[in-house]
This record gives C-alpha cells, structure tokens and sequence, in this order.
C-alpha cells in the first residue's frame, strides 16, 4: 500500500489547463511506462508521451524513427499508470504529413489510448493539420521553436528567437496555431524573451522546455532531470536527483552481496 499522498487528486482535464494560464504553472514531465508514470501521477498537472523515448528508452541518436506504434504501446502503458494527470501523445514524425494522414492518426489515439490531446512539432506550416484535427474534435498542443523532428533538416538543434525577426515570426506562428485550434503551445529551446512574448501574445498556456521561466508551465523529460540519461545534458535541464548514480551504487552493492552469498539472507528467505 502506497503512504504517499498525491498532491492533486482529480482528474486534469484541459479545461483544468486553460484556466491555470496567469494564475498557477503547470507542471509536464514525460513518461514512457506505467511504472514512472504512476510515480508521476497526482505530482504534475500533466505527462506527455514525448517521442523522445526514441532516444531515451531505446537509445536511438534522434527521435525520428518512432513510429505510431511504439507511441501508441508506450501511451497505453502511461494511461495505466496514470489516473490524474493530463495526457499528450506526441505524433511521431512523419504522422501528420497531410491533414488526412494527421486525422486518421490522431483518431487511432484516441481510440486505443486514454491521451487527452495530441502533439504536433511545426509553425503556420501546420495551420491546415492542427484545423483538421481540433475541428474534429481532436486537441492539440503545437509544439514550436526548436523542434526535434528537423534535426536532420536543420543540420543540428538550434535555439530560436536571437533576434528581433525570428521573435516576431515565432509570434506569429504562435497565433496563427492558436487560431487554428491549438489547446496548447509548447515552446522549445527559444531564447527567455522569445517565449515571454508569444506568451503574452496567446490567451492559450504556454509551456517552456529551454524556454526561460516565463511560460505558463514547464516540461522536462524525466530521464534528463532525474539524471538517468548520460549521453549528455542540456544547457536548460536541471538534474533534481542523479539517478544513474544511485542505481549503479545499489547494482554494485546487490553483484558484491550475491558474490559473497550476503544475499539473499534470512530475513530475504521462505
Ligand atoms: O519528445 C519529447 O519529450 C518532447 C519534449 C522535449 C517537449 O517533445
């Protein structure tokens, strides 16, 4: 039986969302299985199922080859950890292509898992798939700024917003999103100024990764901020515990005790 008492209690809704914007910040962590899931839940407002796990879980250099499949097993084992908190899909890359192709599979989300909306990487460009989806009663966070899925694209991960032309256009598609029905603007590795802007410029919440402190809400992945990914780590990610670290100190402690038969003892027998 868990001693832990949840912080919140409730179901997040996304209405739950839109009314914390300029009152409360909204916690987002990810979260790939139920396992880490569970322990998220009633912690944070909400998890998203990042395709980062491509990299992260399955040790791949970018997030390009997850597919809707993967997302999907990964979302399902989220949603049976999760109870409470709001849930976000992303839609892997090369999932959303057309308005057509975004619809039929954002549809599959919702009908094989619990997601409450889904996300979609890209600008104005994707004006007509995230219409699509919301006007077919899918919800959508659009995630813009540095976007993980033009990595090949671009040539590397590279911070937007440095100058005044690149705020203005990151405004721009950040309004031209939210007409188009986004629930949600996620901002990525823009400089402090950039996201404070098109916060202010949408009535929708923002939510920051490598975005400064003011959005309306955060998001981290989990396996960064608890420092269990090695590979390296991000100017804008703070380690809250080193769990790499700790693991290998229990791992070598429960090698040293089999080896020399400390364990199991008798406490740890039938
Ligand atoms: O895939 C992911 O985890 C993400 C976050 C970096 C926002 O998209």
């Amino acid at each position: 039986m868990s001693i832990h008492t949840p912080r919140i209690e409730k179901k997040v809704t996304l209405s739950t969302i839109a009314k914390m914007k300029g009152v409360e910040p909204i916690t987002m962590v990810t979260a790939y299985d139920a396992l880490f899931a569970q322990l998220f839940d009633g912690e944070v407002e909400m998890i998203l199922v990042g395709d980062s796990l491509n990299m992260s879980f399955y040790g791949k250099a970018d997030t390009l080859s997850a597919t809707m499949d993967q997302m999907i097993y990964h979302t399902q084992a989220v949603c049976n950890g999760a109870k409470h908190a709001c849930i976000v899909f992303d839609m892997p890359f090369g999932s959303y292509l057309t308005p057509q192709q975004a619809l039929e599979n954002a549809a599959r989300v919702y009908r094989e898992t619990c997601a409450d909306a889904v996300k979609v990487e890209g600008g104005k460009e994707k004006v007509a798939v995230v219409k699509a989806l919301s006007q077919n009663g899918i919800a959508v966070v659009a995630h813009i700024g540095l976007m993980p899925q033009h990595v090949r694209s671009e040539g590397g991960y590279k911070v937007r917003g440095k100058d005044e032309a690149d705020i203005e256009a990151l405004v721009e598609d950040a309004l031209a999103l939210e007409e188009a029905g986004a629930v949600i603007v996620l901002v990525e590795g823009v400089k402090a100024e950039a996201a404070k802007r098109i916060t202010e410029a949408v009535k929708v919440p923002t939510i920051g990764i490598g975005a400064g402190s003011e959005t309306d809400g955060q998001v981290l992945v989990w396996s960064d901020m608890f420092g269990f990914f090695e590979a390296f780590t991000p100017k804008f990610v703070k380690q809250y515990c080193n769990g790499a670290k700790e693991v290998r100190k229990g791992l070598e402690q429960y090698v040293s005790e089999v080896k020399s038969r400390a364990f199991p003892d008798e406490k740890h027998s039938y």
